[in-house]
């Protein structure tokens, strides 16, 4: 659909229109999100230049620069972006990049916003060339262009937007024009979590949902999330699951062992896309160097896919190493795959 847009008040009761709801938005995900930056664990630099940033604005009685978060899915762009609207006790709309089609699609929703209201747009780097030309000056002079007629006859109309604040996020920060790069004023980069910061996030989970997690069933979890809150909190709800019906209820090393074997999620928290990633590269390209291009079409996956989702994470284990010839498989890959080199 052209255009879908969610819209949040500030106090998160009203959804004003959706579309669709993507599933990091969906409402039982959304109530295991922390609302403020005192319950969210990790990422802390990032969360301590959002702080200064939104003290700052506050003390000014200014609204916030524009923000683009860079990083792979599921670490916590959209958390960011819900938190930053309620400690700036601000309106949010939600829409992406994919989603804005037409010039008009994306005036729409930049006239309707009030002043210092967020408009968090996802993966901004798939925004189309045409939309983004309209995005400049809303970004920089807090305007949109209308042109009327063309040739010898064409006006041009300046329409007047309130100040809002742009949070932009993109697991592929290289796909952006520099214009538009250019004009965010924060840029961070968010990093994969720590085994003993999921550990922590898992605890926090579980008594929201009201499951008693072991702090083995915790740690032995946290080591199968890759690094990635959002698969921790799916996970969880998985093994929760598999608790209850198969043991006592209570989530334990050995439950959490057997659910994610059902899921096929490996000691390191390999799916078996990842697993294939590697074999693939291993058995049809002897280990490489190989294009990324020749991977998808063996795996028949989209190269998008395998770029944004399977390589980061086995990049930051070392798993797979990019060289300026392609994609290698590392020692450490054969052995987890108990393979020979
Ligand atoms: N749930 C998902 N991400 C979280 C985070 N960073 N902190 C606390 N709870 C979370």
């Amino acid at each position: 659909m052209a255009g879908d847009i969610i819209s949040y008040s500030s106090d998160k009761k009203g959804i004003v229109t959706s579309n669709t709801t993507p599933d990091d938005l969906s409402s039982d995900i959304v109530s295991l999100r922390p609302t403020s930056f005192k319950e969210y664990i990790g990422q802390t630099d990032t969360v301590e230049t959002l702080k200064i940033a939104i003290q700052a604005a506050k003390m000014r009685n200014e609204s916030l620069d524009h923000i683009l978060l860079h990083g792979p899915p599921g670490l916590g762009k959209t958390t960011i972006s819900h938190i930053i609207a309620n400690e700036m006790e601000k309106d949010l709309t939600v829409t992406s990049g994919p989603t804005l089609e037409k010039g008009g699609d994306l005036i729409g929703i930049l006239t309707n916003l009030g002043e210092g209201d967020i408009l968090f747009i996802d993966e901004i780097h798939r925004i189309p060339k045409v939309v983004e030309e309209f995005l400049y000056p809303a970004m920089e002079d807090f305007a949109v262009d209308f042109v009327f007629d063309k040739g010898l006859h064409a006006r041009s109309h300046r329409y007047r937007l309130k100040q809002f604040v742009l949070i932009g996020a993109t697991t592929r920060v290289g796909l952006l024009s520099s214009p538009l790069r250019d004009r965010f004023g924060i840029f961070r980069t968010l990093d994969f979590y720590s085994v003993e910061q999921l550990v922590v996030i898992i605890k926090r989970s579980s008594m929201i949902l009201g499951t008693i997690t072991s702090d083995d069933g915790a740690l032995e979890l946290a080591e199968r999330s890759r690094g990635t809150p959002r698969i921790a909190n799916r996970l969880l709800k998985r093994v929760r699951d598999y608790s209850q019906v198969k043991s006592h209820g209570k989530v334990t090393r050995k439950n959490v062992k057997a659910a994610l074997e059902l899921e096929g999620i490996d000691a390191l928290g390999l799916t078996s896309l990842d697993r294939n990633y590697l074999k693939t590269i291993i058995d049809f390209y002897k280990g490489g160097p190989v294009g990324i291009e020749a991977i998808a079409a063996t795996l028949q996956e989209e190269t998008d896919t395998l770029v944004d989702v399977v390589e980061p994470f086995l990049l930051k284990i070392g798993l797979v190493l990019r060289t300026s010839s392609g994609r290698k498989a590392s020692e450490k890959a054969y052995k987890h795959l108990k393979l020979e080199p």
